[in-house]
C-alpha cells in the first residue's frame, strides 16, 4: 500500500444564494443609448405576464463567482477518484462542452424549420448509423431522457406491437431477473404489464429452466441486462433469447453495462429485437440523475421501427434531412421533440474521437482495470466477491460484499463509504435495491483512470477496512474531512420536511 494522499475539504458557512446580497447591488451596469421599451411585454398574453417583480438576489459579479466557487470546493466529483459502478461514469472532454456551447448548437430552437439546422441533423443521423453499427439494430431514436425512459419506451412499443397483432389482451407479462435495474420492472408495471422476476442461482444468473417455466403465451417481452450490475455475463444469453422468441415474446437488451463488451458483441446477433445505450454514461456525455439532460438511445429492428415516436429523421430526394411524424401505429411522444440534442452531439464527438479501435481498446482496458482491482481488493480482510462460485472473469465491474467485515466489527458498508470520502475519493456506489448481496459495494474503473488512481482508491478501501477492525468508532463516525458531516435520510423520506425549491423552503421553514 502506498502512503495515502491527504485530503481535507474546504468548509464554508455558505448561505443560500437567495438570502445574499442587498437591493441595488449589480454585476455590471450598462449605459443604454435608448430607454428599455417596456411595451414589448404587451406582446405576451395577459395571463402570462408577471404582476409582481420576481424576488431575485441582487449581487455583484464577484460575489456570485465566489459563492459558486465555495460550493464547488465543497464537492469532490471527478476531482477525486470516482469509480461509481454500473453504466460507467466517464470524464467528459472539455472540447465537447465547447462545441455544444457554440451558438449553432446552443441557440437552435426545436421548432425551427429543419432546413435551418441541417448540420445538427446530419450529426444525429451519423450517430444513429454508428449505433446501428455497434448493435446491429436498424434504427435509433434519442427522445428518451435516460436509461429508465428508454426502458419505458420499450414497454410502450411492446404494447403497440401486440395491440397491432390483436394480442395485447393475452400478452401481458414481462420477464426480468432480480438483478435487473429497478427501472425494468417499474417501467413494465407503469406500462400496464405484470412482472415475473426470476431469482438467481449459484452462478449469479437464473437457470434456463426457470426461464422456460416462466415463458408462456402470456409473455410479452424478456428484458435482460448483460453483463448485469454485478458484473456477471450470462453466457446462455442466446439460448434465452431463442426461448423467448419461441414463446412469441420480444427481447429487449438493457445495454447499460456496454462498456466491457463494446465492439465484442452486437445485440442483434444475439437475437434481440431492441436495445438501449446510455449516452450520458458510456458515450462520454455528462452523467445526470433523475432523467435530467440525459439520453437513453433506443434502437430496434425494422419490424418494431413503425411503432417509434416521432419526430423521426428522413432523407428527402434532394439529400436534405427532414423531420416527419411517426406512423399512425407509433407510440406517442415520451419526451419533447428529438430529445436532448447536445447530449447526442457530445456522444457523437466522443465516438468519433475514439473510433472503432478506440472503443475496442476502451472495452479491453475497462475489463483489465476491473480485474486488476479485483485481485487487490479480494486480498483485503473482510471483503469477498458476490457469487464466488462463478469462476469466470467479471467484465467491467465486480460487486463485492463486506458482510464478513460487518459481522466481525459492526462497521457497515455505509460507514466504509463515508470513511472512504475522507481520502478524497468519491463515495463509491453500493447497489440498487433490493440488496440481495449483503453489504454490497460496486466500483467500476472504466478506461479512464491510471493505475495510480486505481491504487489510491483501493488503498482508501483497504485503509478504511483496516480501521474498521482496529478503531471501529473512527469509521462509524466518518466522514471527518468533508464539508458536511452526515445527512440524515429521515428528511428524504418525509414529504412534510421536503423543500426542493426556495419557495417551499420559505413556506415550510420561515
Ligand atoms: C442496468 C441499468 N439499466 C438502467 C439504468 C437506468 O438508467 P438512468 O439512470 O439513465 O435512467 C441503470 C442505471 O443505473 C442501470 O444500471
Amino acid at each position: 500500500m502506498t502512503e495515502l494522499k491527504k485530503y481535507q475539504s474546504a468548509v464554508w458557512s455558505e448561505p443560500i444564494v437567495l438570502t445574499m446580497g442587498s437591493p441595488g447591488r449589480r454585476g455590471q451596469r450598462f449605459a443604454l443609448d435608448r430607454p428599455v421599451d417596456h411595451t414589448l411585454g404587451e406582446l405576451l398574453p395577459a395571463h402570462l405576464r408577471r404582476e409582481k417583480s420576481v424576488k431575485l438576489p441582487e449581487l455583484s459579479e464577484f460575489e456570485v463567482l465566489r459563492h459558486y466557487e465555495h460550493l464547488s470546493q465543497q464537492t469532490l466529483g471527478m476531482m477525486g477518484v470516482s469509480l461509481f459502478g454500473t453504466c460507467t461514469m466517464k470524464y467528459n472532454p472539455r472540447v465537447n462542452e465547447r462545441l455544444v456551447n457554440k451558438p449553432e448548437v446552443a441557440e437552435v430552437h426545436p421548432l425551427q424549420d429543419p432546413s435551418t439546422f441541417q448540420g445538427t441533423l446530419e450529426i444525429v443521423d451519423s450517430f444513429d448509423h454508428m449505433l446501428r453499427e455497434v448493435s446491429g439494430m436498424d434504427r435509433f431514436v434519442f427522445q428518451a431522457g435516460g436509461g429508465a425512459d428508454a426502458a419505458y419506451l420499450h414497454m410502450t412499443l411492446t404494447r403497440a406491437y401486440f395491440a397491432d397483432r390483436g394480442e395485447l389482451g393475452t400478452r401481458n407479462e414481462i420477464i426480468t431477473t432480480i438483478q435487473s435495474h429497478p427501472c425494468n420492472p417499474a417501467t413494465a408495471a407503469a406500462a400496464g404489464f405484470s412482472v415475473i422476476t426470476l431469482p438467481l442461482e449459484e452462478d449469479g444468473y437464473p437457470s434456463t429452466e426457470a426461464l422456460r417455466a416462466a415463458l408462456s403465451d402470456r409473455t410479452a417481452a424478456l428484458v435482460m441486462n448483460n453483463p448485469d450490475d454485478i458484473g456477471i455475463y450470462n453466457p446462455r444469453v442466446k439460448e434465452w433469447v431463442d426461448a423467448a422468441h419461441d414463446a412469441g415474446a420480444l427481447c429487449f437488451y438493457d445495454h447499460a453495462n456496454f462498456n466491457g463488451v463494446m465492439t465484442r458483441i452486437r445485440a442483434r446477433e444475439l437475437g434481440f429485437d431492441a436495445c438501449m445505450f446510455m449516452l450520458h454514461k458510456t458515450f462520454g456525455s455528462p452523467k445526470s440523475g433523475s432523467g435530467g439532460p440525459a439520453i437513453g438511445a433506443y434502437g430496434c429492428t425494422d419490424e418494431l421501427a413503425k411503432y417509434l415516436p416521432g419526430p423521426l429523421l428522413e432523407r428527402t430526394d434532394s439529400g436534405a434531412l427532414t423531420l416527419v411524424e411517426g406512423s399512425d401505429k407509433g407510440v406517442g411522444r415520451i419526451r419533447e421533440f428529438m430529445g436532448n440534442l447536445p447530449v447526442v452531439i457530445r456522444a457523437y464527438c466522443w465516438s468519433r474521437s475514439m473510433g472503432i479501435q478506440g472503443l475496442r481498446e476502451a472495452a479491453n482496458l475497462s475489463v483489465l482495470a476491473n480485474n486488476y482491482m479485483e485481485t487487490r481488493i479480494l486480498s483485503i480482510p473482510g471483503v469477498s466477491k458476490a457469487f464466488p462460485d462463478n469462476k469466470l472473469f467479471r467484465l467491467e465491474m465486480t460487486r463485492y460484499s463486506l458482510e464478513k467485515l460487518t459481522a466481525d466489527t459492526g462497521v457497515t458498508v455505509l460507514d466504509i463509504q463515508n470513511r472512504m470520502t475522507d481520502f478524497g475519493v468519491d463515495a463509491p456506489w453500493l447497489s440498487h435495491d433490493p440488496w440481495f448481496i449483503p453489504e454490497p459495494i460496486t466500483p467500476e474503473a472504466g478506461e479512464l483512470w491510471s493505475r495510480e488512481d486505481l491504487d489510491h482508491w483501493i488503498d482508501a478501501l483497504a485503509q478504511s477496512c483496516e480501521e474498521a477492525y482496529a478503531q471501529p468508532e473512527l469509521v462509524k463516525s466518518a466522514p471527518h474531512n468533508q464539508a458536511i458531516h452526515k445527512l440524515s435520510d429521515a428528511q428524504f423520506s418525509d414529504p412534510d420536511t421536503w423543500a426542493t425549491t426556495w419557495r417551499s423552503y420559505t413556506r415550510k421553514y420561515q
